[in-house]
């Protein structure tokens, strides 16, 4: 695909580093600059992930980096973030309900007023190239009137999984130390992007979209970097790409974007843009820090300017707490999900200690953003066990043994040890 997330970022590096890109608000020599900065941090192992420090803005109360209640079985907070728990997966349908949907913020959840909030569409990319200052704009009572339509996507930080680099294969792995809770599908419904672009006066030339979130800015190393925000080439922008005001079936909620936020379904979670105000739109190719220095990989066979990020990789997890306890010598159903951002699973398997075996899907995934699978499982005595699953996408894609480390500690995709105990 021409639009691939992988060719696009490829793309887009070169030109940075080439000088044709330009990024609203910093640059180039600045982000050389922070380019540096970052590599000496991230040689220091000082800051592999950068911390927000920015200030909290007016309304916004810094102890509460998010807005939902995190009740304990359902999600656990980290940082500014909470990852949910798969145990909280368990007997649910195939969407994760709002209530226990994974939070990823860079500072924190704006409070924005729906009333007063417009999206804004400007740039060399709209006929008579309309000013930040004077864009064209939408209210949200304009986009619900506008066709709407519903998509099951889902959604994956880049770093899910990250805390199994270090605790399976003992390689370091500072940053937001996601378990495999950073992933989730919901049906979102909400109007397509390349429906306003064109009502906005999309030219024929234009060639990147770029959606900037209303959060507070994102200041590492001593930099602000500005709104969290990153390009998308037209060709995704005009394909399958949601502005949704819906999250099943419920307005937005506060944390995943309220009142709106952009969806892009296969590519990594940052590109899925939250509390979407500004909308650059260019004839000249655009660039952020989030595709030039976050979500790539750094470190021992990647170039110093990193390796981009392409779709994520094949994973699997069982919906069964931590160290849970299991009955010894009774049947249990385990049941889990599998899900790779190359496209629908094609087969699961399992270990429960006594070798690998399929595991029964569930049809009516079949061709799905993920894939629910269960596996019938006698404990033969009481003791620890180690349970794994495996699975392997329709381009023959599947999970090793173990995931190839890179200094950001992103996409691990090796088979998880999950321990559990017979009583
Ligand atoms: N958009 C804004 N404005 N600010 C953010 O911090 N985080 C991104 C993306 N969109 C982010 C954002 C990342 S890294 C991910 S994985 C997803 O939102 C997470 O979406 P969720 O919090 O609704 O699960």
């Amino acid at each position: 695909m021409s639009h691939a997330e992988a060719d696009h970022d490829t793309r887009r590096s070169r030109q940075w580093l080439a000088g044709e890109a330009r990024g609203a608000g910093v640059d180039r020599d600045r982000l050389l600059e922070l380019g540096a900065a970052m590599a000496a941090l991230t040689a220091a192992a000082a800051e592999r992930e950068p911390v927000a420090v920015a200030a909290a803005p007016v309304g916004v109360d810094p102890g509460t980096p998010i807005a939902k209640p995190l009740p304990s079985e359902l999600l656990r907070p980290l940082d500014t973030n909470a990852e949910m728990r798969w145990t909280a997966l368990a007997g649910q349908g195939y969407v994760v309900p709002n209530d226990r949907f994974f939070v990823r913020n860079h500072t924190e959840t704006p409070r924005l007023d729906a009333d007063t909030w417009r999206l804004r569409l400007f740039g060399t990319g709209l006929r008579d190239a309309p000013t930040r200052d004077a864009p064209v704009e939408f209210s949200l009572d304009e986009l619900r009137r506008l066709p709407a339509e519903e998509s099951d996507a889902l959604l994956e930080c880049a770093g899910n999984g990250r805390r199994f680099f270090t605790e399976q294969q003992g390689d370091p792995a500072p940053g937001v130390a996601w378990g495999l809770g950073g992933v989730g599908v919901a049906r979102w419904r909400g109007v397509r992007l390349g429906t306003v672009l064109r009502l906005a006066g999309l030219r024929d030339d234009a060639v990147d979209v770029m959606p900037e979130g209303l959060d507070p800015d994102y200041v590492t190393g001593g930099i602000n970097l500005g709104r969290v925000r990153r390009p998308l080439p037209i060709a995704k922008a005009l394909d399958d790409v949601l502005l949704a005001y819906e999250m099943n079936g419920e307005p937005l909620p506060a944390d995943h974007g309220f009142p709106v936020r952009v969806v892009v379904p296969g590519w990594i979670g940052i590109s899925s843009i939250k509390w979407v105000g500004p909308v650059e739109v260019s004839t000249t190719p655009l660039f952020s820090p989030w595709n030039t220095r976050f979500y790539r990989m750094f470190g021992p066979g990647h170039p110093a300017g990193g390796t981009v990020l392409g779709a994520q990789p094949v994973k699997s997890a069982f919906e069964l707490a931590w160290d849970a306890w299991v009955p010894a010598g009774e049947e249990v159903l385990l049941r889990g999900r599998s899900w790779s951002g190359n496209g629908p699973i094609e087969r699961v398997e399992v270990d429960t200690g006594d070798g690998w075996r399929p595991a029964d899907l569930v049809a009516a995934d079949r061709g799905g953003a993920w894939q629910r699978w269960t596996a019938r499982w006698r404990p033969p005595a009481p003791g620890p066990f180690t349970l794994r699953a495996r699975a392997t996408d329709t381009t023959g894609a599947s999970q090793p043994d173990r995931t190839a480390p890179n200094t950001l500690a992103y996409l691990f995709d090796a088979v998880v040890h999950h321990p559990v105990t017979a009583h």
